[in-house]
């Protein structure tokens, strides 16, 4: 009992003792029952054959470190290249015949990136290789500008946020946006382009965090310090030939600002 209790608060906590049918003494001294003395260990339990100590059970995985872990070392576009084809957490590699790298000039001002292979790159190992690579080509050289060009003023280099195919062309899933991501941003940080250029919604959203391509279009945005131009995706121009004229005027807006820096 605490020995600065005075007699009053004493008399009140027997009676309270007294009261819940502590009427009798069992030792000859009294002890302090609140001095527990320290835990001993839980004994062990017997582990049943053949499962894994717990020590030993895997971690979650975090596919999102995996990448940025794999990246944090990387200095070369090879180096990139190796560290995706190295990369296991995404089940879109099961399901690929290739790993869609990038095309074009690593020397260009302007880097596109699109939303994943489709069935064409899947087989060429190339992005922007059937109907809407065609498009893209027709656009940009519309403004003179070329993913076989040697002149990294007129040069064009061209990625995805994924670079494997996703089955039957379904959207990519947030999931599989965000463990790439890490790979996407070096592949930024290597190439150094002085204009970005995201072709729709899911570039928008992979690298923005933006979605509404609509709204986004043709508005210049940033990352990194670098202008950044949402564009509509050549397939979604393919579906909807009018919002072509929309284009036109972003890639003029492009070609301003290239002239400008
Ligand atoms: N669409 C894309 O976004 N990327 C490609 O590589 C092909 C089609």
């Amino acid at each position: 009992m605490d020995s600065r209790m005075d007699a009053h608060a004493a008399k009140a906590a027997l009676e309270w003792q007294i009261e819940l049918g502590a009427t009798e003494a069992i030792d000859d001294a009294p002890r302090n029952r609140y001095d527990l003395p320290a835990k001993a260990p839980a004994p062990k339990k017997a582990r049943p054959v053949g499962a894994v100590a717990p020590e030993n059970l895997p971690t979650e995985s975090d596919p999102v470190a995996e990448a940025e872990q794999a990246v944090a070392n990387v200095r070369t576009l090879e180096e990139l290249q190796a560290a995706i084809a190295a990369f296991d957490a995404c089940e879109l590699k099961r399901g690929a015949r290739n790993l869609v790298f990038a095309d074009g000039n690593p020397h260009a001002r302007v880097m596109i990136v699109g939303e994943a292979p489709g069935r064409d790159e899947d087989r060429e190992g190339r992005p922007f290789v059937g109907r809407a690579g065609h498009l893209l080509d027709k656009m940009f050289a519309a403004i003179d500008l070329s993913r076989t060009a040697p002149d990294p003023e007129h040069a064009l280099y061209i990625t995805n946020i994924l670079p494997w195919r996703p089955p039957q062309n379904r959207d990519p899933k947030p999931e599989e946006i965000a463990m790439m991501r890490p790979f996407v941003f070096r592949h930024i940080d290597l190439v150094g382009p002085d204009i970005l250029v995201l072709m729709g919604n899911i570039a928008c959203q992979g690298l923005l965090g933006k979605r509404g391509i609509t709204r986004l279009r043709g508005k210049w945005q940033e990352l990194g310090g670098r202008p950044v131009m949402p564009m509509f995706h050549p397939a979604y121009l393919l579906r909807n030939p009018s919002a072509k004229r929309e284009t036109w005027q972003d890639l003029l807006a492009l070609k301003e600002k290239l002239g400008e820096s």
